[in-house]
């Protein structure tokens, strides 16, 4: 039987019942596709690193259906209770206080006393929670430093048979992870996403203090190259070279455009898209135009940044 299938009751039931098995299931959310196992099951928590090929440092990031669920797992604060308040169900992480005696498995925290959770705001990551009826951990559902995945082929071909199922929602709404914001003291910033930073800091009411080369890799832009295609990546030019494919912002001459009327809500839920058919095409040297820092221009600019970072061999 193949391992992708449509969304629907049946994919949903097949899902929550592999989840209890320790399986692997890959579902949409409205960020990314995430790669999901029962967050309290070690096994299945260990297969998540193993088949990503990622460090078992970097902890992942657990999905629970509402805000009620969370407040089993994590101690809230009142900073964090307003950011649920606004942005819950939707692309926002919050990294909180453990509770004492949690049941969730220390490899999800990778050994921190915190823990990083989030509602997503997507009908079928809702129906695979429902059906599972537990906390769900899921990073996103590609090789460890590859370019995460927005739709279920992209899943396909960057895990393939590693995942007992794979259910296939269409393409993600947002298209860039979520937000992380700690909040275990002062907020910061760990990871520009989703919910763009101006209206997090309008609702906490102050600018957030941004982690910025830690050398605990405590959210995954802090690996310096990541979201990386297989060709190199040139950024902030104008005009690209003969020998460069050449990826678009803005009205422009260029091989594929992130958004080519300059909307950077458009630009966000295409760029992974556009970085997995730049690979699909074989292209060895590509070249970026220019994405204003503004909105969602902040976490495109971030991703962009570690597409192009010098890779480890
Ligand atoms: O949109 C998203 O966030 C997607 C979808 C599937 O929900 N998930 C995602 O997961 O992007 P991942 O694993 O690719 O990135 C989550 C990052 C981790 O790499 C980790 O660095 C950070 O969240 N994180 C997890 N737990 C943490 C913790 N306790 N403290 C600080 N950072 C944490
Ligand atoms: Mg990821």
């Amino acid at each position: 039987m193949s391992n992708l299938v449509p969304s629907g009751p049946d994919a949903f039931s097949r899902a929550g019942e592999l989840l209890r098995q320790g399986g692997l299931v890959a579902f949409p959310t409205e960020t990314v596709y995430g790669l999901g196992a029962d967050a309290r099951d070690d096994g299945a928590v260990g297969r998540i690193y193993t088949a990503k090929g990622r460090p078992s440092f970097n902890p992942l990031i657990v999905h629970v259906s509402d805000l009620g669920t969370a407040r089993t797992y994590v101690e809230f604060t009142p900073v964090a209770e307003r950011l649920a308040a606004a942005f819950w169900p939707g692309a926002l992480t919050l990294v909180l206080p453990l509770k004492a005696g949690s049941v969730i498995s220390p490899l999800v925290t990778a050994g921190l006393g915190t823990l990083a959770v989030r509602v997503p705001d997507h009908s079928v990551a809702q129906a695979v929670l429902a059906a599972f009826g537990g906390p769900v951990a899921a990073p996103s559902a590609n090789p460890s430093g590859r370019v995460s995945p927005t739709t279920a082929a992209h899943v396909v071909q960057g895990l393939g048979d590693a995942v007992d199922l794979i259910v296939d929602g269409g393409a993600c709404g947002v298209g860039l992870e979520s937000t992380i914001v700690d909040c275990t003291g002062t907020p910061r910033l760990l990871r520009a996403g989703g919910v763009p930073l101006h209206a997090i800091e309008a609702c906490v009411g102050q600018p957030l203090a941004q982690q910025i080369d830690a050398h605990i890799p405590s959210a995954p832009g802090q690996l310096q190259s990541h979201y990386a295609p297989s060709g190199s990546v040139r950024l902030n030019v104008e005009r690209p070279q003969a020998d460069e494919v050449y990826l678009g912002f803005g009205p422009m001459q260029a091989d594929l455009n992130l958004s080519p009327s300059g909307d950077l809500v458009e630009a966000a839920a295409r760029l992974f898209a556009c970085l997995h058919e730049l690979d699909a095409k074989g292209a060895e040297r590509i070249a970026v135009a220019p994405v204003p820092m503004i909105g969602l221009g902040l976490a495109i600019n971030d991703r962009l940044k570690r597409a192009a970072a010098p890779r480890n061999a």
